[in-house]
């Protein structure tokens, strides 16, 4: 099978990896010549992902199928253009999209279907209905409703220390950051974890549960990014989630996904789950309409039934299930200096490739530019570790050790799966379930 995968990061070169692994001869397009990418392509052309009809034209003919990594095409309409040039796409068409690219339209679907977990919210488009959206949640989150690299939510009383700032925020979203429109939601309190799915319109097929980690620094302090490293653990759940909250989160997916076919407007690709474990159980905070980032390497590194047969069950709307590994992931990204508030764009990295692979780690590229063998950085993510054994802290120690063998003026976050952290999550919870059940 020839798959166009589309996409130049860390995510794009685990999902081309997973393919190659099951067969499929890879064909890729990507804005950054991603090295990692490159090197399994029988044919790779550098080009901006949203210029559908460069895209189209470039895979027609060449491949039988494609599997479209992040957003920005999707939102664009990457798929609808695909399958009207008879290439079937692991990834939604604009319309089903939405459910990533509008906070409004996710919202109020899953209000309209009357499914539990979500939130109150208020859509605001001036000044006069943000202050009194404000207002009238009270302890609030403020969100443009469209895209902004997941960058745009910014919390009442940690990054809007006050309403001047609040009221700062909104007027920047009403001159057109994030689409011009903001979503200002309630507030949750809890611990965030990542669900994603296999769709194929109407079947819903779970992956292993990963928890992201969202702060640029150790301690989880810093601004928020597209994500520092993950983990996840060998019974494929997570130490702070109920096996009743796992199977609430599913039902939640399960509901929307029947909701969206309900609407006429059925889902086919990969569904994120952005879920918030509160004392009163699991809550939306967003869906992508794709994998995660670093979430992607996680699960495709357990993922043991080949891909390519997922995705073809994926077109023909015949999903049935999939099989995991049974082993714990640690992934660690490294990532410019300066990241999150200015990178330092375009020093080189030092990568052991060999050292890595000697680990018995894997290395994915990111965002980086390769000239003649020398990796650049860019202003994004440079490249993810990953290590992967039977428990998380030889899993956690593996991805330690894979980190001592690149060098350069970046960072990463060593805190990320290890003991420490990991228990921290655990008691918060219980500590947020205990004063729940005290007030009952
Ligand atoms: P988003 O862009 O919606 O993915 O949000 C980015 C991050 O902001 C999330 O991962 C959360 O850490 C935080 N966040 C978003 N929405 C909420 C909310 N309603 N309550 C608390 N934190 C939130
Ligand atoms: N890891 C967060 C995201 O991919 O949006």
């Amino acid at each position: 099978m020839k798959v166009l995968v589309v996409g130049g990061g860390a995510r794009e070169h685990a999902i081309a990896r997973a393919l190659k692994r099951s067969g499929a001869k890879i064909y890729s397009v990507m804005k950054n010549r991603n090295p990692g990418i490159y090197r399994i392509s029988e044919e790779a052309v550098i080009v901006d992902e949203k210029e559908i009809s460069s895209v189209v034209s470039w895979a027609k003919g060449r491949v039988d199928m494609a599997f479209i990594g992040p957003e920005a095409p999707l939102e664009v309409g990457l798929a609808d253009a695909l399958q009207d040039a008879g290439i079937p796409s692991v990834g939604p068409v604009k319309s089903a999209a939405r459910i990533e690219t509008s906070k409004e339209y996710m919202r109020s679907l899953m209000e309209r279907h009357g499914i539990e977990g979500t939130v109150k919210y208020r859509v605001a488009e001036n000044m006069e209905e943000g202050k009194s959206a404000i207002e009238e949640i009270g302890d609030f989150v403020i969100k443009p409703t469209g895209l902004t690299g997941g960058k745009g939510a910014k919390v009442f009383g940690e990054h809007l220390k006050d309403e001047g700032e609040a009221l700062d925020y909104l007027r920047r979203i009403f001159e057109g950051y994030g689409g011009g429109k903001a979503v200002i939601e309630e507030r949750l309190k809890g611990e965030e974890f990542t669900l994603q799915a296999f769709v194929d319109g109407s079947n819903l097929v779970p992956m292993p549960l990963v928890q992201d980690h969202k702060r640029a620094y150790e301690g989880d302090k810093g601004p928020n990014t597209g994500g520092m490293g993950s983990y996840s653990m060998e019974n494929h759940r997570l130490p702070f989630v109920k096996e009743s909250d796992y199977e609430h989160a599913l039902r939640i997916m399960k509901k929307v996904v029947r909701a969206m076919e309900t609407d006429g407007n059925p889902y086919k690709g990969i569904l994120y789950g952005q879920f918030m474990l509160t004392a009163q159980g699991p809550k939306i905070i967003e869906f992508n309409a794709r994998f995660g980032d670093p979430e992607a390497m996680n699960v495709l590194s357990l993922l043991e039934t080949p891909l390519t047969e997922i995705s073809e069950a994926i077109a023909d709307g015949e999903l049935s299930g999939a099989e995991f590994m049974r082993k714990a992931t640690v992934c660690k990204y490294v990532v410019p200096e300066g990241y999150g508030v200015q990178s330092k764009a375009n020093v080189p990295v030092e990568v052991d490739e060999e050292a890595i692979k000697r680990e018995g780690a894997e290395l994915f590229y990111a965002s980086v530019n390769d000239d003649k063998g020398q990796i650049y950085t860019t202003s994004s993510r440079t490249l993810a570790v990953l290590g992967i054994d039977d428990d998380i802290e030889k899993a956690e120690e593996m991805a330690e050790r894979a980190l001592s063998h690149v060098k350069g003026d970046v960072f990463s976050r060593h805190d990320i799966g290890k003991k420490e952290l990991i228990e921290k999550r655990i008691r918060h919870m219980e500590k947020l379930r205990g004063n729940a059940n005290r007030r009952n």
